[in-house]
This record gives structure tokens, sequence and C-alpha cells, in this order.
């Protein structure tokens, strides 16, 4: 008797936990995209990216897209040093996430609904990329055999995620989107394969794990 009131007693703190919006690594409940307590979700998580018909198919490789699009064009990066430039404007993968993050459509902007709710400033990167790590464009080995110190991405293996949620694989299968950097290289949108709860990180931000996965430094 007392011993099931208490499962009960830890069922419910567990799902007050959850309720209250603290981010669980391994799903998207409770992460920076959980936007079911939003007023304008409808108590929903996938609907401000995701329809199951008629979805917005104008981006290349769009995921049954439900979010608008921005009509950005950006500026990019460039630097001498550069192997795999100049780069072009930012594809497919990427243009989802700038949907949001580049600051000029609001977020709850979907499903043909025009919002009001923009990002808040600190997750707003801007409509300028020359300030952010490149995105884009294809890594390959011939890449990294002229740049000299990254790691060809059809050998080096390396694991995203952590605890029970864990993928390993060469960079191209982990890391890459039709074999280019994007957004998503570093970043799981669903919190699904994140090293932690904070910026949505596929590899550790500590010891910068994340970048030594690529800069052979
Ligand atoms: C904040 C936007 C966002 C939300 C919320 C979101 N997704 Fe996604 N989803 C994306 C993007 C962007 C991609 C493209 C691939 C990538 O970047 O990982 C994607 C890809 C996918 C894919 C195909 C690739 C894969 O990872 O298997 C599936 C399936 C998917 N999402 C399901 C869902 C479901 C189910 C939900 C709700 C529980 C959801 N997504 C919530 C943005 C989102
Ligand atoms: C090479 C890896 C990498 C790529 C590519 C990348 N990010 Fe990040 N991002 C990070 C890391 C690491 C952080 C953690 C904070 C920091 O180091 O600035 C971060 C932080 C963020 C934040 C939190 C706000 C902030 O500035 O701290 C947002 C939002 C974000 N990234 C969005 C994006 C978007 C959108 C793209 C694609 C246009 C992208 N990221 C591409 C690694 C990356
Ligand atoms: C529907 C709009 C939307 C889309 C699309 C979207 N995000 Fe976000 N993202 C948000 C919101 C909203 C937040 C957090 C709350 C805020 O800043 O307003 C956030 C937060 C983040 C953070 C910060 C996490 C932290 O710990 O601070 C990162 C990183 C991030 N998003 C990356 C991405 C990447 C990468 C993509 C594409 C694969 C993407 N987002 C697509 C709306 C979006
Ligand atoms: C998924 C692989 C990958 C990850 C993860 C990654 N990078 Fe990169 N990075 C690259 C590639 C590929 C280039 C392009 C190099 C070139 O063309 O010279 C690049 C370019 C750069 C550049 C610009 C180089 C130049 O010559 O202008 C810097 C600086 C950089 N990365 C730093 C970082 C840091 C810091 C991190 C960790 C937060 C990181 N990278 C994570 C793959 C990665």
């Amino acid at each position: 008797m007392r011993a099931k009131a208490t499962r009960w007693a830890v069922l419910a703190g567990l799902m007050f936990l959850l309720g209250a919006g603290v981010c669980v690594a391994g799903t998207i409940t409770g992460s920076q995209h959980d936007f079911t307590t939003k007023a304008w979700s409808g108590g929903r998580i996938c609907v401000a990216c995701h329809v199951t018909h008629k979805s917005d198919t104008s981006v290349t490789d769009a995921p049954l897209w439900s979010h608008a699009n921005s009509t950005q064009t950006y500026t990019v990066y460039s630097s001498p040093t550069l192997n795999a430039g100049p780069m072009g404007q930012p594809s497919g993968l990427s243009k989802l996430c700038l949907s949001c993050h580049d600051g000029t459509v609001a977020i709850d902007s979907f499903g043909g609904n025009t919002g009001t709710t923009m990002i808040s400033a600190v997750n707003n990167i801007g409509t300028s990329l020359a300030d952010d790590h490149p995105i884009g464009f294809t890594y390959n080995t011939a890449l990294a055999t002229a740049d000299g110190a990254l790691f060809d991405p059809s050998t080096k293996s390396v694991t995203i995620g952590s605890g029970s949620q864990t993928k390993t694989g060469t960079i191209t299968a982990t890391l890459l989107y039709n074999g280019k950097m994007e957004c998503s290289s570093c970043h799981d949108v669903h919190n699904t394969f994140t090293a932690g709860t904070s910026h949505l990180v596929k590899l550790p931000e500590a010891g910068s794990t994340i970048c030594l996965a690529c800069h052979n430094k």
C-alpha cells in the first residue's frame, strides 16, 4: 500500500518536472524547441516546424515544412585561409533554421498564418552570417587534404549524443547532410542526440570536443 503511494508520488513529481519545462536530454520535450507552453502552439510541439499535409516544398529537402521561410539574402563568411570558399547562400536545411533564427520572421508564422512573436535577442543570430561558423558547403576528403588540419570526414569516427541515446559513425554519416556542413552539423534541433541540455549541441563544448571532432588541431 505504502510503496504504491510512494510510486505515485514519484510519478507525479516527474510529471511536474516535465510539465515545468525542465530540459530532458534525449528528447525534444522540455527542450528549447518544445513550444507546448506557448499560447500560439495550441499545446503542440511539432506544429511550428512540420505539417503532415500540404507542406511547403519550396526549400530543397525540407521535411514536411510548415514554418514561413525567410526571404533574406545573407552576407556570408569569408577569410583568406578558408579552403572551402567562396561561400554561397545557405542551403536547404540551414535555411529552415534561419526561418526563425535570422530574426526577420515571427516564430508563430506557420501553417499559412502570420505571427507576431519574434525569437529572443540571445537566439537571434541575425542576417549576417559573416560572423558565424561557415555553413552550406561540401566537406569531403578533398577539402580535408587541401586544408591539412581537418579530419577526413569519410573515415573519422565520432559519437554524438549522450547517455542511452548515442550514435557512432563517420563525420559524413553523423554530422553532414548531403555531404554538407549545416547548422544541424553541430546542433540537433530535436535534442535527440545532444551532449547535454545546453545549446542543443551534438558533442560536448567542454574541452572543445565539438570543434576537435573535425578540426585536427
Ligand atoms: C524548431 C523546429 C522543429 C521542431 C519543433 C520539430 N522539428 Fe523535426 N525537423 C526540423 C528540421 C529543421 C529538420 C531537418 C533535419 C535536421 O535539421 O535535423 C527536421 C527533421 C525531422 C524529421 C526527418 C529527419 C529525422 O531527424 O528523422 C523528422 C521525422 C522530424 N523532424 C520529426 C519531428 C517531430 C515528430 C517533431 C515533434 C515532436 C519535430 N520534428 C519537431 C525542425 C523541427
Ligand atoms: C561548427 C558548429 C556550429 C555550427 C555550424 C552552428 N552552430 Fe550554433 N552554436 C554552436 C555552439 C558551440 C554554440 C554555443 C555557444 C557558443 O559557443 O557561441 C552555438 C550557439 C547557438 C545558439 C545560441 C545563441 C548563442 O549565440 O549562443 C543559436 C541560436 C545557434 N547556435 C543557432 C545556429 C544556427 C541557426 C546555425 C546555422 C546558421 C548554427 N547555429 C550553426 C555551434 C555551431
Ligand atoms: C519555429 C522557429 C524555430 C526554428 C525553425 C528553429 N528554432 Fe531554434 N529556437 C527557437 C526558439 C523559439 C528558441 C528558444 C526561445 C527563444 O529564444 O525565443 C530556440 C532556441 C535554439 C537554440 C538555443 C538553445 C540554448 O540552449 O540556448 C539553438 C542552438 C537553436 N534554437 C538551434 C536551431 C537550429 C540549428 C535550427 C534548425 C535545424 C533551429 N533552431 C530551428 C525557434 C526555432
Ligand atoms: C562538422 C565538422 C566541424 C565542426 C564540428 C567544427 N568545424 Fe570549424 N570548420 C569545419 C570546416 C570543414 C571548415 C572549413 C575549413 C576551410 O575551408 O578552410 C571550418 C571552418 C572553421 C573556421 C574558419 C577557418 C578559416 O580558414 O577561415 C574556424 C575558425 C573554425 N572552423 C572553428 C571551429 C570551432 C571553434 C569549432 C567548435 C565550436 C568548429 N570549428 C567546429 C568543420 C567543422
